[in-house]
């Protein structure tokens, strides 16, 4: 079933903002300037390309198939040109970015060869990609798979894992740069705020597992909660870098 981000975008921005870990990740790794042409793909609500833009003055762009997330983007920051398309489809000319990343985009990409091939054709030859997921191994490891054992059975049917995505990138022409793994091993203590993002449904996959499971988790998530100090190691995401050979 696949989700529907234009019901979930109303509740979108409640529940999710940008990793600044990333976008500090993306600053380092790049020497980006204000002519830098950089893309956004799968930009929903403009968090990442909002923030990347305030930060480094760069050309940014976004490509979103939602309308609904598209809408609040555009609200989010009029000056950043957001644009509809898909995997299938990137409204731009060939060779026009210097990079291209997406954030939590490829599991609900349904082809990923097709997805390198029309990214490949919009990226400059010696050009950047980075595409931050996680692997199956941090799937395993999320904190909340003890409360929602189903998540990581349906995340890890849609997350492509590390192996897969590398060799599809590298048959449409990107090189294996190297993986950058971030905020693995953060501890964070779970709040009520992680109660209620539980609450309205902030990760797609609550919308995927059987109501009973998410049900009996979110409840025995909020009497752990309500009894104090529960604290967890963040699995962290992987940064999978390549370049446009
Ligand atoms: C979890 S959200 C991530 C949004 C944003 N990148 C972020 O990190 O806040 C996944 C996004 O992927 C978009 N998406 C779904 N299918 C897509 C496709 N075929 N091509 C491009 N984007 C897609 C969704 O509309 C949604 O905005």
């Amino acid at each position: 079933m696949p989700v529907n981000y234009n019901e979930i975008s109303e509740k979108y921005d409640n529940v999710r903002s940008e990793n600044k870990s990333v976008i500090d990740s993306f600053i380092k790794e790049l020497k980006i300037t204000n002519s830098t042409r950089i893309l956004d793909f799968g930009c929903g609500t403009g968090n990442y390309a909002n923030t990347l833009q305030r930060l480094t003055q760069a050309q940014v762009y976004g490509v979103e198939p939602s309308g609904g997330m598209r809408a609040k983007a555009i609200a989010k920051n009029p000056s950043i040109t957001f644009v509809k398309g898909n995997h299938e489809s990137i409204p731009f000319e060939d060779n026009y970015f210097d990079f291209v990343y997406m954030t939590d985009v490829i599991h609900h990409i349904p082809d990923v060869r097709r997805m390198f091939a029309e990214i490949g054709r919009v990226t400059k030859s010696g050009g950047s990609l980075c595409i931050v997921t996680q692997s199956h191994n941090q799937i395993d490891n999320r904190f909340y798979v003890k409360y929602f054992p189903s998540t990581a059975i349906v995340d890890k049917e849609r997350y492509p894992d590390l192996d897969s995505i590398i060799s599809k990138a590298h048959d449409q022409s990107f090189e294996h740069i190297k993986n950058v793994i971030i905020g693995n091993g953060a501890e964070i203590a779970v709040t009520s705020d992680f109660v209620e993002f539980v609450r309205n449904k902030g990760f797609s996959m609550f919308h995927l597992i059987p109501d009973a499971e998410y049900t009996t988790g979110l409840k025995q998530l909020e009497t752990d909660v309500l009894s104090g100090n529960l604290k967890y190691k963040h699995s962290g995401e992987t940064l999978v870098w390549f370049k446009k050979k």
